[in-house]
């Protein structure tokens, strides 16, 4: 069964006098273990389709479901909830927390929510990520004293401390070279292979979109073309 499942939706945005219609109509599937990517130019609706999915807007019509919920039946609590237990964001400029060293910005989302662990299971698990993704040496670094790569390590392990079924990444290499870009979508993907994470991203990198094993192709708020490999 689909992990995340969109029928027909449509997203209307209020414009002044006017509104923009800027998903016309989407469907498509997500199975568990999906590495998603989608495609398309500038406008064309991918920052609107993954805040459906993140659950940060919902739909002008049509259903978003995600884990046999579908969004738009769900209170507000019931949506913090099911963002915080489901899903990890991963965004384009980072958002690390600037005064919190490594650790401490990906044990951050842990201090939040509900947490059953100890601070021993706690440290362990943080420490793991932070040898996950490569950044050992650089533990008590601040984001600051860090390249663009490491700070996109650090978010890709803030957000996998959850542990999410799902981890959104809107343009997760803009502001990165192209080599670096390449080096975190080859990361996500080698977390994808050994966790079985499901990762949606979107991008309008033609390189980066050879990466993906599914790829979502949109155009002014259309699917144009669909592809699994
Ligand atoms: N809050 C909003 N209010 C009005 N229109 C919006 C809003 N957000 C997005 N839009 C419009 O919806 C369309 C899709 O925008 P969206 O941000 O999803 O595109 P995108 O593919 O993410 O583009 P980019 O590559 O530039 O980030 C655009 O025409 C945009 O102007
Ligand atoms: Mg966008």
């Amino acid at each position: 069964m689909a992990i995340v499942s969109l029928q027909d939706v449509h997203k209307i945005y209020p414009l002044g006098k006017t509104s923009v219609h800027a998903i016309q109509g989407v469907s498509f599937d997500i199975q568990e273990g999906d590495f998603i990517s989608i495609a398309g130019p500038s406008g064309s609706g991918k920052s609107t389709i993954l805040n459906l999915l993140g659950c940060i807007d919902v739909p002008t019509d049509g259903s978003v479901v995600i884990d046999s919920h579908n969004t738009r039946t769900l209170s507000d609590r019931e949506i913090t909830d099911l963002r915080h237990r489901f899903i990890g964001f991963i965004f384009q400029s980072f958002n690390l927390v600037p005064v919190l060293n490594v650790y401490e910005n990906i044990e951050f989302p842990l201090l939040l929510g509900k947490n059953s662990r100890s601070r021993a299971e706690r440290r362990d698990w943080i420490d793991h990520l932070i040898d996950e993704v490569g950044l050992g040496e650089w533990r008590t670094h601040r984001p600051n004293e860090l390249s663009g790569g490491q700070r996109q390590r650090v978010a890709i392990a803030r957000a996998l401390a959850t542990r999410p079924r799902v981890v959104l990444a809107d343009e997760p290499t803009a502001n990165l070279d192209s080599k670096t870009g390449e080096k975190i979508i080859e990361l996500m993907k080698k977390i994808n292979r050994d966790q079985g994470t499901t990762f949606i991203f979107s991008t309008h990198d033609a390189t980066i979109v050879d990466i993906a094993d599914h790829v979502i192709r949109l155009l002014d708020g259309r699917i144009v073309r669909e592809e699994r490999r």
